[in-house]
Order: C-alpha cells, then sequence, then structure tokens
C-alpha cells in the first residue's frame, strides 16, 4: 500500500499549522503589552495575560515571533496554491451553502462522516482567518516601517487608521481562535487528524 495513502492533512500543514499557533500565541501576547503602553481605546488588557513584562521587552517577543508568523506563512500560502490544495479544499464556496451549513451547525445537523472535505462555514473561516492574518500583517509593517510604506499607511487612513485596523484584525483573530477551539472540542476527531494527518 502506498504509504501516503490516507494522509488527509500532509506532513507540510500540520508543521505550519502548529508553528502558526506558538507564532500566533507569541503575537498576541506581546501585542496586547504594546497595546497597553499607549490604549487607544479606554481600556488596558489585564498584564497577567500579556508577554514581555514592559513595553521593550513586549516588542522584543513581538519583532521575534513576527519572523515566524510571516515566514511559516508564506510556506503555508506557496505550498497550498502552489500543490493547488488551496483551491480544492476552500473552493468553491456559495452564500446558499454557507447559510445551509450555518444553520445545519446550530441544529447540530452538520455531519462530520468525511473528514476529507471541508464544509462551507469551514472553508469561509479559513478563508477568513487567512485574509484577516495577512491584514494583521499589512498593517503591522504600517506600523514597523511607516515611512517605507507610504500607500499602504494612506490606504489605512493613516498611522493611527493603522492601529485601529491591527487592533481589530486582532480582536477578530481572537474571535476566530475561541470558535475554533470550541468546534475543535465538538469533533474530537479532527484534532487527532491535525497531529497524525490521517
Ligand atoms: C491550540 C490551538 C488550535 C487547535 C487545537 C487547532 C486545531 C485545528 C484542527 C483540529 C484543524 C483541522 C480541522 C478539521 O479538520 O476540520 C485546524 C485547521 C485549521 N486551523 Fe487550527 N487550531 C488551533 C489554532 C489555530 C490558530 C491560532 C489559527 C490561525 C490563527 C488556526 C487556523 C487554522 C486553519 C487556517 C485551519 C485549516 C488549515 C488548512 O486546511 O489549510 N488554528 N485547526
Amino acid at each position: 500500500m502506498n504509504p501516503a495513502e490516507g494522509v488527509i492533512h500532509p506532513a507540510w500543514l500540520r508543521l505550519t499549522h502548529w508553528i502558526n499557533v506558538v507564532a500566533v500565541v507569541l503575537m498576541v501576547m506581546s501585542g496586547w503589552r504594546i497595546f497597553n503602553a499607549a490604549p487607544i481605546w479606554g481600556f488596558s488588557i489585564p498584564a497577567g495575560i500579556t508577554l514581555g513584562g514592559w513595553l521593550g521587552g513586549a516588542l522584543q517577543w513581538h519583532f521575534a515571533a513576527m519572523w515566524l508568523l510571516a515566514i511559516n506563512g508564506l510556506v503555508y500560502l506557496v505550498l497550498n496554491l502552489g500543490s493547488g490544495r488551496f483551491s480544492t479544499k476552500f473552493l468553491p464556496i456559495s452564500p446558499r451553502k454557507l447559510w445551509a451549513d450555518f444553520r445545519a451547525a446550530l441544529s447540530g445537523h452538520l455531519d462530520h462522516d468525511n473528514l476529507r472535505e471541508y464544509n462551507a462555514v469551514q472553508r469561509a473561516a479559513y478563508l477568513f482567518i487567512v485574509l484577516d492574518l495577512i491584514v494583521l500583517v499589512l498593517s503591522g509593517l504600517v506600523l514597523w516601517k511607516s515611512v517605507q510604506f507610504p500607500n499602504l499607511r494612506e490606504l489605512m487612513g493613516g498611522y493611527e487608521g493603522a492601529r485601529r485596523v491591527h487592533f481589530i484584525a486582532m480582536a477578530l483573530l481572537v474571535a476566530f481562535v475561541v470558535v475554533h477551539l470550541a468546534m475543535v472540542a465538538l469533533v474530537p476527531r479532527t484534532l487527532l487528524l491535525m497531529i497524525r494527518g490521517r
């Protein structure tokens, strides 16, 4: 038997997924500490769930983990798009199918018999988070090298606008992770699959 038979998530996908988890946790927690140094909204993040201890320390974590996030994300995108996996796994997606699967999910009737195929809700959620991460990286680029990316900066409403875009994209990412973890808890077989690949 071909040893590749039965593999649903190839090794590169599992590796980039779990590296991304580490990078995202480091980025979000250090980002919260950076936010606390100059909050743009009327609240701060509880210090106990932030990383870095102080602004300088948090920036070092953020700058270190951003390479992990960006390079790992690029590897995922290149392999996913290059292998054709992206279009077979995430497309097609239609509003009608999305609505039907969403309603089925809410009423507990979405079947998970075929783990090879993502349902429309999963497709939409994964496409959304890939786009959201791209927005996070681009707005992060503006905050890091504002002078070097004037067009991108103006597109985001200037430096202050980019801070807001960056924060809102982070909040959407955290919301995705909460829902994502709840879904994995509901169908734990998928976790085994993301670890073992089959
Ligand atoms: C401890 C945290 C996490 C766990 C346990 C987890 C678990 C999983 C599992 C089990 C799957 C496969 C779902 C399936 O087969 O139906 C999956 C897929 C995915 N996860 Fe996560 N995940 C975590 C964090 C994250 C984070 C932080 C992100 C991004 C911000 C993320 C993005 C994705 C994406 C995009 C996919 C689809 C990948 C593809 O097929 O190309 N996950 N995750």
